[in-house]
């Protein structure tokens, strides 16, 4: 009998390719709005109601560690919970959640905000990169907490409190961000950050702290301010649309023939992708209020990309636009500029017949005419589903290995493509 571990690890995806895709895929939640919005229900001793919540591995896995805190957790769906910390039972985000989740880290502002304590173990680096967390720590210190790292694990102290503090990030930083602003609304005075983070997910955030009664101003800015309140009040929330989920939908309906409608695709949120897109060829039409279509021309062309912070081109869009640039005709080169190490895809892609070469911190990719299925791995979330959108275009079979990547981030994906008429199953691989 093999455990839920060893059957998360064997699983594979196996994937017919080149079947006719058609119908509706609808984008879910955010995962990157989702994991900050359920950190900061520790804020309020209130009931805080949340829905659109994308039913992922990462969001059981924040739900875990909210309920190993003490929060009393109520879902009357997948999709819509209650989260109420009354009091706390403990102060510890332990290692076992966090080595599997990073996002974890973003319990250490509001748990230290409102208890004056926290515990959290450090997160490693992960695949795509060594991804320090000094940055968040530098400026709790400098908000007041006494920061200790001991057996792995931070223990942050800020037993009268924290104090508003001026911030400037030395590099933008989109949890950084997040976990000081939470940290900010219950401290006393006035905290300003320089060089914020300006994602969808950063200002989805602040709207829902600040319907609790949050006090904040810039959000979606470089520089935001906060003035700390005494406490703070229960709300309800609607978690915003994927934009890395419709980005990932709309490169694959480009790669089979465009007759794929996407619900939700968060236009306003990808006007620099969309821009991209009409560079290689490709146009995102609205057919509706809430949805869009994607028409291409027959040559694709080359273009050249930098992974930059938002509003600019999301590292989180770059592997699935590396499968859609290998359908080019000429060579088009990908420069990641956010993680050090986030080509890995890259072997994988050859292996089914991409010409990719990495000098520095560039892929070129050759434009060929077809991908063929084999075997291959997912490194990271990001590059299984550029893995699986490459396999649903491929000749032949593909089976896709460490799949378990792909559902920390895509709600149900197997059934989403099952219903516009992939063929695709799960097996355990013995
Ligand atoms: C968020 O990660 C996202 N995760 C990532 O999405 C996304 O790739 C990333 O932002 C960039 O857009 C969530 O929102 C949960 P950063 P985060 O801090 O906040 C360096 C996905 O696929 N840095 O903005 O961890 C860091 O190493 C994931 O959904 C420091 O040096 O990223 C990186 O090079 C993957 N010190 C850069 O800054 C710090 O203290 C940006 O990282 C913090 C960051």
């Amino acid at each position: 009998m093999i455990t839920q571990v060893e059957k998360m690890q064997k699983e594979v995806l196996v994937i017919e390719g080149k079947r006719k895709l058609q119908g509706i895929l609808r984008v879910s939640g955010a995962k990157n709005s989702a994991l900050p919005n359920m950190a900061a229900t520790i804020l309020t001793d209130k009931e805080v109601i949340l829905e659109n919540l994308p039913d992922l591995l990462d969001v059981k896995l924040m739900k875990q560690l909210l309920e190993d805190i003490g929060s009393h957790i109520d879902c009357i769906d997948n999709n819509v919970c209650s989260f109420r910390l009354s009091s706390p039972k403990s102060f510890v985000a332990n290692y076992d959640i966090v080595s599997k989740m990073r996002a974890s880290i973003l319990v250490l502002g509001p748990m230290v905000a409102r208890f004056g304590y926290a515990e959290v173990a450090l997160p490693g680096g992960c695949s795509i990169g060594a991804r320090p967390v000094d940055l968040h720590l530098k400026a709790l210190e400098m908000m007041g907490a006494k920061i200790e790292l001991q057996h792995g694990y931070i223990k942050a102290y800020a037993p009268k409190g924290l104090k508003g503090a001026h911030i400037f990030f030395e590099k933008i930083t989109v949890t950084g961000t997040e976990n000081i602003m939470m940290a900010a609304v219950l401290a006393e005075g006035q905290t300003i950050i320089e060089n914020a983070a300006l994602e969808p997910e950063v200002v989805d955030l602040a709207k829902m702290l600040k319907k609790m009664g949050a006090d904040i101003q810039g959000e979606g800015t470089p520089r935001i301010v906060i003035n700390g309140v005494k406490e703070l009040n229960g709300t309800k929330h609607t978690i915003i649309p994927d934009r890395i989920e419709a980005g990932t939908f709309a490169v694959l309906s480009a790669l089979s023939d465009g007759k794929i409608i996407i619900q939700n695709y968060p236009m306003e949120y990808l006007e620099y992708v969309n821009e991209v897109f009409k560079d290689i060829g490709i146009y995102i039409l609205p057919v509706d209020k809430d949805k869009v279509i994607i028409k291409r021309e027959e040559r694709l062309k080359p273009v050249d990309i930098q992974t930059k912070e938002y509003p600019l081109f999301p590292t989180d869009l770059q592997a699935q636009f590396m499968t859609l640039l290998c359908f080019a005709d000429g060579v088009s080169q990908i420069t990641e500029n956010i993680f050090e190490n986030r080509f890995m895809h890259v072997s994988e892609l050859n292996r089914m017949g991409a010409d990719i070469k990495i000098v520095d911190r560039t892929a070129i990719i050759k434009g060929i005419k077809e991908l063929t299925g084999a075997d291959v791995k997912a490194t990271d979330l990001r590059a299984s589903a550029a893995m699986v959108i490459a396999g649903l275009v491929a000749d032949g079979i593909t089976k896709i290995h460490n799949i378990y990547h792909l559902d920390r981030g895509y709600e149900h994906i197997d059934t989403k493509l099952k219903n516009i008429g992939a063929n695709l199953w799960r097996e355990i691989n013995e």
